[in-house]
């Protein structure tokens, strides 16, 4: 059994123009100590695909399909089934850990009490275990500082805080949501290397979504790439990246710089993403689509192909069967 099993997921707002189709009839699966990325650009349903698992959507939302954790099914559940399982399995970090920390409130409290209420510790042991904590994550004089507020941390020590109060809990899984957008690059870098050593030290599965497909290069073993809420390619990521077969992950792809070869043109996708309220007919890719034909007007399943990868896509610009 899959640690998180998502099936046939939908997710539909109420928008003042008619019904927002924000996610469209997604399955994933990630199984313990797995990574798994989650790439598409702004608007593809990236961020709603992680708030229904958590409960978290907009009271505008919907949902259809069904996300069992764990075999229990999170999907309609009750709120204290579903707080439960954010305190003590789930863990979400957010591109702004603001949306996250208290203001008003020194780093130390806010630590501490997820462990004094959740794991009910004493407070001095959850003190102790959240110095430990920062000191993982690689806080200096982390002793000293927990006594801080959060304004008085730099951005990138701000998201380092976010992360290592996710993991109090221990989570079994850590749905990073654009964990390092609002860095700039070098702290980028830093921010992913240590979360790749946590997910070595600590196990626990762990969802990277992102619009950057490099961030996802070195630490996803398996890549969704999603657009218009579907998914479009899905596999391996270093097959999936040398050989994308679907014309939206070319795409993608041609976007990225490359560090290698600085004189490459940087092509990115002509043209915006839908809008999820009137979405094409078919295919949502197919406006902005080089390849697409009459036939693309309606929407292919997800198929499997080569070892382990799926496409949704008539007109693939390559056949890969390896
Ligand atoms: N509360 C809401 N009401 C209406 N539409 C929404 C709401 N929240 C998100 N959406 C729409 O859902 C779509 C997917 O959003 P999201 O999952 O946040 O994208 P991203 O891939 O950038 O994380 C977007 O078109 C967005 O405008
Ligand atoms: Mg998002």
């Amino acid at each position: 059994m899959s640690l998180l099993q998502i099936e046939n997921l939908s997710v539909t707002f109420d928008g003042d123009d008619g019904p927002v189709h924000a996610v469209n009839d997604l399955s994933l699966a990630i199984d313990r100590g797995e990574t798994l990325g989650i790439v598409g650009e702004s608007g593809s349903g990236k961020s709603q695909t992680a708030f229904s698992v958590m409960g978290l959507l907009a009271p505008n939302g919907r949902t259809e399909g069904s996300v069992r954790f764990d075999g229990q099914e999170l999907l309609g559940a009750e709120p204290k089934l579903l707080n439960r399982i954010r305190a003590e399995r789930i863990a979400m970090i957010f591109q702004d850990p603001m949306t996250s920390l208290n203001p008003y409130m020194r780093i130390s409290k806010q630590m501490t009490e997820v462990l004094t209420l959740h794991q009910g510790m004493s407070k001095r042991a959850a003190l102790a275990e959240s110095v430990r904590m920062l000191d993982a994550v690689k806080i200096p004089a982390a002793k000293e500082r927990i006594r801080l507020f959060p304004h008085e941390f730099s951005g990138g020590m701000r998201q380092r805080v976010m992360i290592a109060m996710s993991l109090l809990c221990k989570p079994d899984l850590l749905i990073a949501d654009e964990p390092t957008t609002a860095l700039d690059v070098t702290v980028q870098a830093q921010i992913m290397d240590l979360l790749g050593d946590l997910q070595q030290d600590f196990g626990m599965a762990t969802i990277l979504i992102t619009h950057d497909l490099g961030v996802v290069a070195g630490f996803c073993e398996r890549v969704l790439v999603l657009y218009g809420g579907r998914v479009m390619e899905q596999g391996p990521t270093e097959p999936l990246f040398a050989e994308p077969t679907h014309p939206y992950t070319r795409g993608l792809l041609d976007a990225v710089p490359r560090v290698d070869d600085a004189d490459a043109a940087m092509k990115a996708i002509p043209g915006n993403p839908p809008n999820m309220a009137a979405p094409p007919e078919g295919c949502p890719f197919r406006p902005r689509c080089g390849f697409a034909g009459e036939d693309c007007r309606v929407m292919p399943p997800l198929a499997p192909f080569a070892q382990s990868r799926a496409r949704a896509c008539q007109r693939p610009v390559a056949e890969v069967t390896a």
